[in-house]
């Protein structure tokens, strides 16, 4: 086993202030050196080669449920220690942590009516964006994330599911409380603001899908509905769980995809001209900004099985951090790895995980990041930062990356 004293989780996040300032100044040595290590304190291995997070992403025969790592998985364990009793954990967790066979049983039929849904938004999310560029007022200077990046993913993803008639401020709101479970070193009180958020959620998503019970509608919750109807097998506590899951996943994340595009378009003026002078680059663009500088740094896996990563062994129950991050930078893989280049024939990059866990919301985040940032640089090509000097405001989420502000003028 490969134990180096240096590879640490807590370093990998805001804590730490040069890993918060840029991540890859930790992440290039610690890859470099040792591209599976293991952290004692936070009880995982930390894989930061891509060869290595690729591997174990398409190992389907490894767990999400932290109750089944070892007792020195701290990190991990610590997510799953705090699930309801009596609850079965199907209903009290979505797929995100469930493992099979009651994460394929309720991830097919999610899965199926969600990707018809998406093939079918485009107009839909035009309309959303068009909506919030025409809100803004060139003539000052704006926040983009406020006024552009955050409000597109919530109303996209509202109107998918059907609840875009609502007060999207409390969406957006819960949203944002029930991330904090994805934040293990949350404080007693954003616990609270969690347990809150989750619970509101729950009773006004338990309400919705009765109501599309009693009067189906054009939306993902009456496809659902429709295909318990049909037999498919997930019941309405599970449903609502996963429908929280999808409101939330598609939030801060898809924010970040469209904050982060567009910063680095402003940094990069010959990119944002190949984008404007080739509009069909929009999907490319959106593979760049996902690996160069995607919304998400982590994913975990518990192993089933004994086995071998990058030449470590690893027992069974043992936990597995994949950094996607430092995957998408390894110059093994990638030529010129740190320059961000939209036209750049590269391997996939990993920052929506892999193998059966891969993100659900993959085809909505594509399309909205590529809708988002070609039609922002049509309507204002010469966008630029207001201080392009000024450090960058970091949101301090550990394991997300995206900007708390970014002061823009067109
Ligand atoms: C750029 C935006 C996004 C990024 C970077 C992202 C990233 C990820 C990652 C890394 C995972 C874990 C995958 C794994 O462990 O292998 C994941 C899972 C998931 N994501 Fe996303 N995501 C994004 C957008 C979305 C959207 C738009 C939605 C919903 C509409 C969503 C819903 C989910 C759900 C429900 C899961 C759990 C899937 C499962 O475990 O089976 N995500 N995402």
């Amino acid at each position: 086993m490969s134990d180096d004293p240096r590879a640490s989780l807590i370093a990998l996040t805001p804590m730490n202030p040069a890993y918060q300032y840029d991540p890859h100044s930790v992440l290039r040595p610690l890859r470099e050196r040792c591209p599976v290590a293991h952290d004692h304190q936070a009880g995982t291995f930390i894989v930061t080669g891509y060869a290595e997070a690729h591997r174990v992403l398409a190992n389907r025969r490894t767990y999400r449920d932290g109750a089944k790592a070892e007792a020195a998985a701290v990190l991990i364990r610590r997510q799953a220690a705090q699930l309801p009793p009596g609850v079965p954990r199907a209903e009290a967790v979505s797929i995100l942590v469930l493992d099979d066979p009651d994460h394929a049983r309720i991830r097919r039929p999610l899965q199926r009516a969600f990707y018809a849904r998406v093939k079918i938004c485009r107009p839909r999310v035009e309309r959303v964006i068009d909506a919030a560029l025409d809100a803004i007022d060139p003539a000052q200077p704006f926040d983009l994330m406020a006024r552009y990046c955050v409000p597109i993913p919530v109303h996209a993803i509202a109107a998918i599911l059907g609840v875009d008639g609502d007060n999207l401020d409390d969406f957006r709101e819960w949203s944002e409380g029930v991330i904090l479970g994805l934040n293990p070193f949350r404080s007693p009180e954003q616990t609270a603001v969690l347990e809150r958020s989750r619970a509101a959620l729950q009773v006004y998503f338990r309400a919705q899908i009765a109501e599309r019970r009693a009067n189906p509608s054009d939306d993902l919750i009456s496809d659902m509905v429709a295909l318990q109807a049909e037999g498919a097998e997930i019941n309405d506590a599970e449903l609502a769980i996963n429908l929280i899951a999808l409101l939330v996943g598609g939030n801060l994340t898809t924010t970040d995809l469209i904050g982060n595009g567009a910063r680095q378009l402003m940094l990069n003026p010959t990119e944002r001209d190949k984008l404007l002078a080739q509009p069909s680059l929009a999907p490319a663009l959106v593979e760049e900004v996902l690996r160069y500088e995607g919304p998400i740094d982590i994913t975990q896996r518990i192993m089933a099985d004994y086995g071998e990563i990058g030449g470590c062994r690893v027992a069974a129950t043992q936990a597995v951090t994949a950094v996607l991050r430092a995957a998408n930078r390894d110059p093994a893989i990638y030529d010129d790895a740190e320059a961000f280049i939209i036209d750049a024939k590269r391997a996939p990059h990993l920052s929506f995980g892999g193998g059966s866990h891969i993100c659900i919301g993959a085809p909505l985040a594509r399309l909205e990041g590529q809708l988002a940032l070609l039609k922002l640089f049509q309507r204002f090509p010469g966008l630029r930062m207001v201080d392009a000097e000024a450090k960058p405001r970091w949101r301090t989420l550990p394991f997300f990356r995206g900007l708390e502000e970014l002061l823009v003028q067109a």
